[in-house]
């Protein structure tokens, strides 16, 4: 049924696997798509009670938005791939009334980390590493990774992350207040069933009124759609041609 995502329920809980391991499940178009498949099943099985979101292979959770598609986007092109993926999954996921909890198994890097942000909690393993390095492509987020990641860690340290493209490995990220807990790789998954066997024993109610009230807490609309223009803004431009093409030749990018 899918191509790209494994989608799988058992004991209440459904498990997201992005499935592109030799491209460190990067998301491309179908991936989006598929997301936002599986996140309306989701939403309309009454069986789920809460849902993991993860990754394929042991490197990487995801290594954010697939570059090859990227690179020959117009500017209104980029602006319509970041809000389709903010409307259909990203937005989808924060406000899901079902807990998601993403089990950051490696890189999760761009859109990766973004899609970690979205999840109502992370749970990392010891080799997990998070960034946003969209700079070194000429580029800035545009799956709400500017509003979540400020949300999260504060003003400057968002600066910082976003401004250096610097990676953090999983015990910085826990302590910045974006990972709730880091463990063992290979314990990754039991620990995040044992959360989730919890949650899936509380009132459904309650569940969801706490998304909604955390949610409600100071997300403006009005944020997201600013990093949208911004996003969409960076297209067609020297650095984001030179950016990417880089990137995708494997070599370093040279910068005016
Ligand atoms: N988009 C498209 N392809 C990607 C990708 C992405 N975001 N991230 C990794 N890949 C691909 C690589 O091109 C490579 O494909 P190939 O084997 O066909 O050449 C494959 O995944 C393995 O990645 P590779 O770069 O060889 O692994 P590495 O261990 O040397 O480096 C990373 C790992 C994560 C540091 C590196 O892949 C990277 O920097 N990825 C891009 C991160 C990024 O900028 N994300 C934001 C995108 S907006």
């Amino acid at each position: 049924m899918y191509s790209t995502i494994v989608f799988s329920v058992e004991d209440h809980t459904a498990v997201i696997t992005i499935n592109r391991p030799d491209k460190l499940n990067a998301l491309n178009h179908t991936v989006i798509e598929e997301l936002s498949e599986a996140l309306d099943t989701i939403a309309e099985d009454d069986n789920i009670r809460s849902v993991m979101i993860t990754g394929a292979g042991e490197k990487a959770f995801v290594a954010g938005a697939d570059i090859s598609e990227l690179v020959t986007l117009e500017s209104w092109q980029g602006q319509d791939l970041a809000r389709k993926g903010q409307q259909f999954v990203f937005d989808k996921i924060e406000n899901s009334t079902k807990p998601i909890v993403a089990a950051v198994n490696g890189f999760a890097l761009g859109g990766g980390c973004e899609l970690a942000l979205a999840c109502h909690f992370i749970i990392a393993s010891k080799n997990a590493k998070f960034g946003q390095p969209e700079v070194n492509l000429g580029l800035i987020p545009g799956y709400g990774g500017t509003q979540r990641l400020t949300q999260l860690v504060g003003r400057n340290k968002a600066m910082e992350l976003l401004m250096t493209g610097d990676m953090i490995d999983a015990q910085e990220a826990m302590e910045l207040g974006i990972v709730n807990k880091v463990v063992d790789a290979d314990k990754l998954i039991e620990e995040i069933n044992n959360v989730l066997r919890k949650l899936n024993s509380k009132s459904r109610t309650a569940l969801a009124k706490i998304i909604e009230c955390v949610n409600h807490f100071d997300h403006t609309q009005e944020g997201y759609d600013f990093e949208i223009a911004k996003f969409g803004e960076c297209f067609g431009t020297k650095d984001m041609i030179e950016g990417t093409s880089a990137f995708l030749e494997k070599r370093k990018p040279k910068f005016d």
